[in-house]
């Protein structure tokens, strides 16, 4: 019979990430992966996933029924980041994230995701809110429009496409504006998260903070 090992643990260490688009904590949640060996999920992509389905097949984005059948069959498995990152894609998630079935299916899904041993990464809006209240550690990330932007500008600019600054910014601030005013589980902080601005930090400074609190709260 297969034991366990001795050194696994019986509950898996949930971490939580939080925040706007390109605040940088997508990044920072691979990193964490990567360090901790943990199993990481952008929950991004599942609301991305499901804008992309219907896109693909020319179907309306505001339509529940048609949304909610596409998330619960969604294959959490089977996200591919290089196709789903497309700019119009992310529009298509934030529309369709506004629908309350939806995010039903896909919290399902991502608690499922959560509760792998020995520990999990889930970087989102909502995950210290709602996915994962109980999470072990919550962080916050956040930075200024204009940073964010400057950095979606300079993203694009380095795959050697055009650019222009001022749409780019208009459109976070559409997001952030979506993303923050909507009725069901809207983006922001949990009271107990630790907020990390990366306005003026860059990656490794946030890695290095983020980590720090991880394996204080570890120790515990
Ligand atoms: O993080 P992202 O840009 O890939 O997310 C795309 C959209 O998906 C975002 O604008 C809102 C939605 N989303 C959400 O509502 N809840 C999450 N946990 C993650 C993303």
């Amino acid at each position: 019979m297969l034991t366990p090992p001795n050194n696994m643990p019986d509950k898996p260490f949930v971490i939580a990430i939080d925040g706007p688009a390109a605040s940088g904590k997508g990044t920072l949640a691979r990193r964490l992966a990567r360090e901790f060996g943990y199993a990481h999920l952008d929950t991004g992509l599942t609301y991305r996933a499901v804008g992309h389905a219907l896109l693909q097949n020319n179907l309306p984005l505001d339509d529940p029924s048609l949304a909610v059948k596409v998330a619960e069959n969604l294959d959490l498995s089977n996200l591919d980041r290089s196709l789903l990152s497309a700019h119009e894609i992310g529009e298509a998630a934030s529309v369709v994230a506004v629908i309350g079935g939806v995010r039903r299916a896909l919290v399902e899904a991502q608690r499922r995701f959560a509760t792998q041993l020995p520990g999990t990464i889930l970087d989102g809006r909502d995950i210290g809110t709602v996915v994962c209240p109980d999470a072990d550690v919550k962080f916050y990330v956040t930075a200024s429009a204009g940073v964010r932007a400057g950095r979606r500008f300079e993203e694009i600019v380095n795959r050697g496409k055009q650019a222009i600054f001022d749409d780019i910014l208009q459109d976070i601030r559409k997001r952030d504006e979506r993303d923050q005013g909507r009725e069901d589980s809207p983006l922001k902080p949990a009271e107990d998260a630790h907020l990390i601005d990366t306005s003026k930090m860059d990656i490794e400074t946030a890695f290095q903070t983020a980590k720090a609190i991880i394996i204080k709260a570890k120790a515990v």
